[in-house]
């Protein structure tokens, strides 16, 4: 038998990996002149944390985590989300005593047992960011337009920033009842999940791609039309924020977002292309969330974006993005002695900070010059059993052509101060 990576999975592999460390980098770089901390979690949790926080009626915690017991008999999930657990540990590391609001950012893997497709897996890769402690909507407004900087810096082009309210435990339960009473209405049109959805959980009703539920969808009621004096006040002094920041923004009375905690605000930024389907950044305000899982009641916001779909998109919209460093030397060598020779000298090189890497055991200096040219290497050190005596080697410049001899002691005097 031979295995291969599980369904929905996938090898990074070394061509790919510069398009993760150039995200990395900016999102790194995002995160300091954000004020953002960096927290990271365990792969897996307790599963009630995400049955009590993601939602028990989600598709999440219904039909997609990884759960299991283990050996002592205890139910565990592999994390299908990042911010329960950065609410988890924010408690368990008594963060709500240090200066409101806490800030944080995380890289993490999040499985999710769904159907694979271009963009989709059940294992993906998130960067996020949380702020934990402060209601005020200018928190809203300074975290989405971190999310669309984070885009922007990426070289990002043509994506677009829907925006929405679903407001919170005082208004929702009558706007809930107004939307099942629309959906009920004309419940034989809907597809069999919507119909399942209307007993458990309306609210995702709003964003069934089916044909027939998306027609109904549009004139369905709008959460942003139903919200109570408090979120009213909240949802137009985020706009009113974002205005000022002047980031091009839509309302989309359908975004609902596909996790329970979501109160107020939600948003993503989705491609041009496939929009929803593909949304490479999605957040909100969850103000109930630390509460429920055993806090006293701390209003928080963040988003997560999928660094798979960052780089599908890095991709088809061919950004240019830098090449991962390699070493700029190769020390070919002919002969044991020489080669004997040619392992201290990469060594020492090395050691001075110079990535250089040694020709291949057993190629011929031809073939060694060739493997050279293949990997890109700025300049050959070529070490042979003639100048091994008079302790020299010979410098060749890949780039330009050309070559010289030099002791050993002044190619190595050249890198002192060069770090690669
Ligand atoms: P989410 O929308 O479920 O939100 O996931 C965040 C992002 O992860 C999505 O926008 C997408 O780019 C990526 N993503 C999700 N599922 C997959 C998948 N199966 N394959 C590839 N990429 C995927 C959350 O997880 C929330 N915790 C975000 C958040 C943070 N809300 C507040 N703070």
């Amino acid at each position: 038998m031979q295995y291969r990576a599980p369904r929905g999975t996938a090898d990074l592999l070394p061509a790919d990996q510069k398009y993760w460390r150039y995200i990395e980098s900016k999102a790194l770089g995002l995160c300091r002149t954000y004020g953002f901390g960096r927290l990271d979690t365990p792969v897996f949790e307790n599963a009630g944390l995400f049955l009590r926080s993601v939602g028990e009626g989600t598709d999440i915690v219904e039909k997609e985590t990884y759960t299991f017991e283990d050996r002592g008999g205890e139910w565990m999930s592999l994390r299908p989300e990042g911010t329960a657990p950065v609410c988890r540990a924010y408690l368990e590391h008594g963060m709500q005593n240090r200066p409101q609001p806490v800030r944080l950012h995380y890289f993490c893997p999040v499985f999710r047992y769904e159907r694979p497709q271009a963009g989709r897996y059940r294992e993906h890769h998130q960067f996020g960011v949380e702020v934990i402690g402060d209601a005020d909507p200018s928190v809203d407004a300074e975290v989405i337009e971190m999310g669309w900087a984070f885009m922007a810096s990426l070289g990002l082009s043509g994506l677009s920033l829907v925006v929405n309210s679903i407001g919170d435990p005082d208004c929702r339960p009558a706007y809930i009842d107004q939307l099942k009473e629309h959906y009920s209405r004309h419940s034989e049109r809907l597809c069999s999940d919507c119909r399942t959805r209307l007993e458990r959980n309306p609210l995702r009703l709003l964003d069934c791609k089916q044909p027939g539920c998306q027609a109904m969808g549009s004139e369905a009621p709008r959460s942003s039309e139903c919200l109570c004096d408090a979120c009213q006040e909240h949802w137009d002094q985020l706009q009113a924020y974002l205005a000022i920041i002047g980031i091009p923004y839509r309302v989309d009375h359908r975004l609902v977002r596909g996790l329970d905690y979501y109160t107020r605000t939600v948003f993503e930024i989705q491609p041009a292309e496939e929009g929803g389907q593909s949304t490479i950044c999605g957040g909100g305000r969850y103000d109930g969330l630390v509460e429920q899982i055993g806090g006293k009641a701390t209003p928080g916001i963040g988003f997560a974006t999928g660094m798979e779909r960052m780089v599908l998109n890095l991709k088809r919209q061919e950004v240019d993005v830098p090449d991962e460093p390699a070493p700029r030397y190769l020390v070919a060598s002919t002969g044991q002695e020489a080669r004997n020779a040619a392992l201290d000298i990469a060594a020492k090189m090395r050691g001075r900070g110079v990535g250089a890497i040694l020709g291949g055991a057993g190629r011929s200096l031809r073939g060694q010059l060739r493997q050279a040219n293949s990997l890109g290497v700025d300049y050959v050190v070529i070490v042979g059993e003639d100048e091994l005596a008079s302790n020299q080697v010979t410098l060749r410049n890949m780039l330009e052509g050309g070559q010289e001899p030099m002791p050993v002691d002044r190619l190595l005097g050249g890198l002192e101060g060069r770090r690669d």
